[in-house]
C-alpha cells in the first residue's frame, strides 16, 4: 500500500552532527584530540536534548580511548514516543582532527529500539565493505585475491582498476601484501574507517572496497548508512588482545559469526547523518567565510535509500546570541 512520507529523522539528526563538527573544527590541527572530541560531545549533548526522541546510546564514545563520552546506555533526546537506538561518534578520526588530516567527520545513526547490534566488550571487528553492485559476490572467508576478482567482475573492471581502502596499521601488513600481490591499488589512511566504508559503499567515490580490521562501534555506525546505500558490510569480531577476547567470551558473544549489514542494523527504518570536520574525499570540512561557518553533510534514510548532501551556512553572530553552545 502507498505510504505518505513520514518524518525523515536524518534531517533532524544532521543538526546534531553539524553541531559536533562546528564545535570540534576549532581544534583542527591543534594536536589535542581530547579537547576536540570533548567540544563535539558537549555540543551534541545539547543538540540531542532538542530532539523529540526517546533515545538510548548503544554505540557511544570511545571506551577504548577513555574519551569523554556520550556513554553507552545514556538516555538522549527530549522524550516522546519514538524509542530509538542511537549510535554516535562525535569525532570519527580524532587523530585526523588533531593533526589536520582529511576525512574527520561527526556521525550519528538512529534505528528503532533494539535493532542495532550491541558490541558489548568488543572493540575491533574485521570488515569488508562494497557497493550494491558487488554485494552478493563477497565472502569474508574467501582469500583476498578471490574476493577482489569477484568484485572486479561484478563492477565490470579489472583487478588492476580496483582501489581498496585499508587502515594503515601494522596488523594489516599481510592484507596489504595480498592486495598488492593480486594487483589492486590501495588507499591507505591512518584512521577513519567509517569514511572508508562510506566511500566503498558509494559507486561514485573512486574507492571500490574496504578491507581490514577497525572499530566495532564504527562498523555498526557505517551499517546505518550502508543500509540506505544498498551496499554490503560483512563483519566478524576480531579482538586485538587477550583481555578483549576473554571479555567477549565471558559475555557469551559468538566470535565466529559473520554479521551482514542486516544483522548489524536489523531494521530498514534507520537514519544516518555525517558532517565533515576536516575536508576529505566525500565531505568538505568546516570552512569560515567572513562571519559565516559553512558545513557539508550527508544524510541517508534507510527505508527509501534517499541520499542528500546538505551545505549549511551558519551565521555565527546570530547563532552566538541564542545558542547554548559557543562555537
Ligand atoms: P577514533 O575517532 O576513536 O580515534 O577512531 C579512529 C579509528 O581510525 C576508526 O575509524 C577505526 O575504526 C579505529 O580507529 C581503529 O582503531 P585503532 O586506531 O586502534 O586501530
Amino acid at each position: 500500500m502507498a505510504e505518505a512520507p513520514e518524518r525523515n529523522l536524518a534531517l533532524d539528526i544532521v543538526r546534531i552532527t553539524e553541531a559536533g563538527a562546528l564545535a570540534s573544527a576549532r581544534w583542527l590541527g591543534r594536536g589535542n584530540k581530547e579537547a576536540g572530541d570533548g567540544a563535539a560531545v558537549d555540543a551534541m549533548r545539547v543538540s540531542f536534548s532538542t530532539l523529540h526522541i526517546n533515545g538510548v546510546v548503544v554505540i557511544g564514545e570511545g571506551e577504548k580511548d577513555h574519551a569523554p563520552m556520550l556513554f553507552n546506555g545514556e538516555h538522549v533526546g527530549g522524550g516522546g514516543s519514538l524509542s530509538l537506538d542511537v549510535a554516535v561518534d562525535p569525532v570519527e578520526g580524532t587523530n585526523l582532527l588533531a593533526y589536520g588530516r582529511p576525512n574527520a567527520i561527526s556521525v550519528v545513526g538512529v534505528a528503532p529500539r533494539g535493532s542495532m547490534f550491541n558490541p558489548g566488550p568488543s572493540f575491533y571487528m574485521q570488515k569488508l565493505v562494497v557497493s550494491h553492485e558487488a554485494r552478493d559476490v563477497v565472502d569474508l572467508d574467501a582469500p583476498v585475491q578471490v574476493n577482489l576478482k569477484n568484485i572486479a567482475q561484478a563492477l565490470g573492471k579489472s583487478i588492476q582498476d580496483l582501489v581498496v581502502f585499508v587502515l594503515d596499521k601494522p596488523r594489516h601488513e599481510k592484507l596489504i601484501a595480498e592486495i598488492r600481490e593480486a594487483g589492486a591499488r590501495i588507499k591507505l589512511q591512518t584512521d577513519g574507517d567509517v569514511a572508508g566504508a562510506l566511500m566503498a559503499a558509494d559507486p561514485r567515490s573512486g574507492v571500490d572496497v574496504m578491507m581490514g580490521t577497525g572499530g566495532t562501534p564504527e562498523g555498526v555506525l557505517a551499517a546505518c548508512a550502508i543500509k540506505g546505500m544498498g551496499g554490503q558490510i560483512l563483519a566478524r569480531l576480531d579482538p586485538q588482545s587477550y583481555v578483549e577476547k576473554d571479555s567477549i567470551n565471558e559475555a557469551g558473544i559468538d566470535m565466529r559469526e559473520i554479521l551482514t549489514v542486516h544483522e548489524l542494523v536489523r531494521s530498514d527504518d534507520c537514519f544516518f547523518a555525517a558532517t565533515g570536520i576536516s575536508s576529505g574525499d566525500f565531505l568538505r570540512g568546516v570552512r569560515y567565510i567572513g562571519k559565516q561557518a559553512v558545513t557539508h553533510s550527508l544524510v541517508i534514510r534507510g527505508k527509501t535509500g534517499t541520499l542528500r548532501y546538505i551545505e549549511s551556512y551558519h551565521n555565527m553572530d546570530r547563532l552566538s546570541k541564542i545558542s547554548a553552545v559557543q562555537y
